[in-house]
């Protein structure tokens, strides 16, 4: 292979911004004040419900706060233990242990990197209060199994979907099974808008308690700005609710380019002996946000001096999650043999919105060629 080098950052993330994009943010920026300051906000609230078919969305800042307020709204807090995947952005277990509750981390199914509905039923004892699950990447857990264990011992459901707009479990999307569904709009997701988040729910309750922690606990009950309870400001601006609104309407478009990625990705690798490259399971739907894979030991190679060989020639991939059970703050109860191998030899492929052909072309020989599957 002659060429080394890439001229062109080969992002792992970015998003896919177009005339539509600019019109609503141009809109926002113009004519989203006085009378009309939450005009966007309401646009996007309701293109969300639509979109999910949810009852109710709540935008907010970011995704961390959607799943904060999942968690706050369902009453979790000191003495409950939340089952948890170890895997995961640390924002997922951050959110309910900021109310007090404990993590469980559990392990991971090797072939979704989600968590493992048999190592959910293993981890209950009379302390547990609700599972806490990530559609990692894009790929859908099991949600099948995980409802009807939360069924059968009276579980809540919290579903991080953060970078899974679009995926769907058996034709329904995720983030609409569980108690509360979470979504990320942030600038590394499929569907940015610099920050932002939305909080998903069909239930009154919970929602009518999410929007009032949301803003700062105010009720106005016995005076203007009166309080009832300490909460948070967490809602999204007008501006980033144009921006997401926009990716919202063109989401098929944005799941359709992520998907061509990983095909793009899997003629090339998917037969390669020694990378297991992650497909979509049976009755599973992935967005392919973060096309991943693993180097398996049989593969004489350090993970960690690729990435570093990879981004030497301007390709940026991202190296696997560490098990958050590791942390100094939290506690590891299970060992997560899946976890750990995948913590070890994990790699999320660049993907962002603007990668042709040819850049996942030099992806790919420059990780055979490193990795000694290919002559040079
Ligand atoms: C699985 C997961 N959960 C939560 C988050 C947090 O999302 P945000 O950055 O919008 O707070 C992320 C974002 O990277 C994520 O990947």
């Amino acid at each position: 292979m002659e060429k080394k080098y890439s001229t062109k950052k080969i992002s792992f993330a970015g998003p896919w911004i177009t005339k539509k994009e600019e019109e609503y943010m141009l809109d926002a920026v113009r004519n989203g004040w006085y009378a009309t300051f939450d005009k966007d906000i309401i646009l996007f609230e309701k293109t969300m419900r639509d979109y999910m078919g949810m009852k109710h969305a709540l935008g907010t800042h970011c995704c961390t706060q959607s799943l904060h307020l999942a968690a706050a709204s369902m009453g979790l807090g000191a003495g409950d233990e939340v089952i948890c995947t170890d895997f995961s952005w640390v924002a997922t277990a951050y959110s309910f242990v900021y109310t007090g509750a404990k993590a469980v981390f559990v392990d991971i199914d090797p072939d979704s990197w989600c968590i493992d509905p048999a190592a959910i039923e293993k981890a209950i004892t009379p302390k547990s209060k609700a599972i806490m699950l990530v559609h990692t990447f894009g790929h859908p857990a099991q949600m099948d199994e995980i409802m009807e264990i939360a069924q059968k011992h009276n579980l809540r459901v919290i579903e991080d979907a953060a970078p899974s707009l679009g995926a769907k479990f058996k034709g329904k999307l995720v983030g609409t099974f569980g108690d509360v569904g979470c979504i990320s709009f942030h600038g590394a997701k499929i569907a940015a808008s610099g920050e932002g988040g939305v909080f998903l729910t069909n239930n009154d309750e919970l929602y009518e308690k999410a929007k009032l922690l949301a803003s700062m606990g105010r009720t106005d009950s016995k005076a203007v700005f009166w309080s009832d309870q300490v909460g948070y400001q967490y809602t999204i601006g007008n501006l980033p609710a144009a921006m997401a609104r926009a990716q919202v309407e063109r989401i098929d478009e944005l799941v359709a380019n992520k998907r061509k990625i990983f095909d793009w990705y899997y003629e090339r690798l998917g037969d390669v002996e020694g990378i297991k490259i992650l497909k979509e399971k049976k009755d599973c739907f992935s967005n392919y946000c973060y096309p991943s894979m693993l180097l398996e030991d049989s593969l004489k190679c350090d993970r960690d001096e690729l990435i570093r060989q990879l981004k030497a020639r301007n390709i940026h991939p991202r190296p696997a999650f560490p098990r958050m059970s590791r942390f100094p703050m939290f506690e590891a109860r299970f060992p997560n043999p899946e976890s750990a191998l995948v913590e070890r030899r994990g790699v999320s492929l660049p993907a962002a919105h603007n990668l042709v052909e040819e850049d996942v072309d030099f992806v790919c020989e420059s990780i055979l060629e490193l990795t000694g599957k290919k002559s040079k």
